[in-house]
């Protein structure tokens, strides 16, 4: 895939993000292009989780700006000043971007076919016959057509996971985001996900991926971005990075995880 400057669908500019007194996020400038899959890595803390919620708009921004396909996320901008968007607009927002997390935050009484559906039917109004449907394909997609009627309790974390995946995906997001998928898996379950999600990407799909599998960054990764304390410290061709990491930091993180 080819890197261009021009028409990122995700633009992060001067981000920064407070909790109280604690400033987590410092100037985060990040720009993803369409079909492009960013790997973010960093040590604990340094605000990747934080990041991608402020995408998400899970999060409220304490300045900066973000926009996705072109439009500013969470606020409207009328004559430079930043105005807040009304719920329903968030909303409608936020069901442009899938998020998978680290724990997979299923339905745990719904089986696997009507957690991918429940969305497309109560949020999109899609019938249930099209979202059956979609669901049973993307399912399928995820190699798990045959736990259609598996309860999360009956999956394994791994399958768990995939199901996140598949229901993010019956959403027909724009920008899939994923943080950490695959750090609460035993290891021999992490192979399958990271799967799903290279298919995911060979399909075009744009992802953000916060992540410490390494050799997912340097196979599939189109950038790497390092974070620590809140900024963006090196970030560009993942297989130059890892080989030859410029900052300090990066050198100290890489030495600890490869
Ligand atoms: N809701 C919150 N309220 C207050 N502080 C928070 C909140 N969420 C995160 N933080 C703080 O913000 C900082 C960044 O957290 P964040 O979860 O973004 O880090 P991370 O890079 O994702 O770390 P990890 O690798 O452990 O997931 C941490 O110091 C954390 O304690
Ligand atoms: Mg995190």
């Amino acid at each position: 895939m080819t890197i261009t400057a021009e028409n990122p669908l995700v633009r992060i500019e001067g981000l920064h993000k407070f909790y109280g007194q604690h400033h987590v996020l410092r100037g985060i400038d990040l720009d993803v292009n369409r079909g492009e899959v960013s790997v973010v890595i960093g040590p604990s803390g340094s605000g990747k989780s934080t990041m991608l919620r402020c995408v998400n708009l899970l999060e409220t921004i304490s300045a900066g700006r973000i926009s996705v396909g072109g439009k500013l996320i969470g606020y409207r901008d009328v004559k430079g000043r930043l105005h807040d968007l009304k719920t329903k607009e968030i909303a409608a927002q936020r069901r442009e971007i899938g998020m998978v997390f680290q724990r997979f935050n299923l339905f745990p009484h719904k089986t696997a076919l009507y957690n991918i559906m429940e969305a497309p039917v109560h949020v999109k109004g899609q019938s249930r016959d099209a979202a059956r449907r979609r669901a049973m394909e993307l399912l399928d997609r995820v190699g798990l057509s045959d736990h259609a009627g598996h309860y999360p309790s009956q999956l394994s974390g791994g399958q768990q996971q995939r199901v996140a995946i598949a229901r993010a995906l019956a959403m027909d997001p724009e920008l899939m985001l994923f943080d950490e998928p695959t750090s609460a898996l035993d290891p021999e379950l992490v192979g399958d996900v990271l799967n799903v999600m290279k298919d995911l990407a060979k399909s075009g799909m744009t992802m953000i991926v916060v992540t410490h599998e390494i050799g997912f960054a340097r196979e599939v990764g189109d950038r790497l971005t390092f974070m620590d304390g809140g900024v963006v410290v090196e970030s560009g061709d993942p297989r130059e990075i890892l080989a030859n990491p410029k900052h300090p930091r990066t050198q100290e993180f890489l030495s600890r995880v490869l």
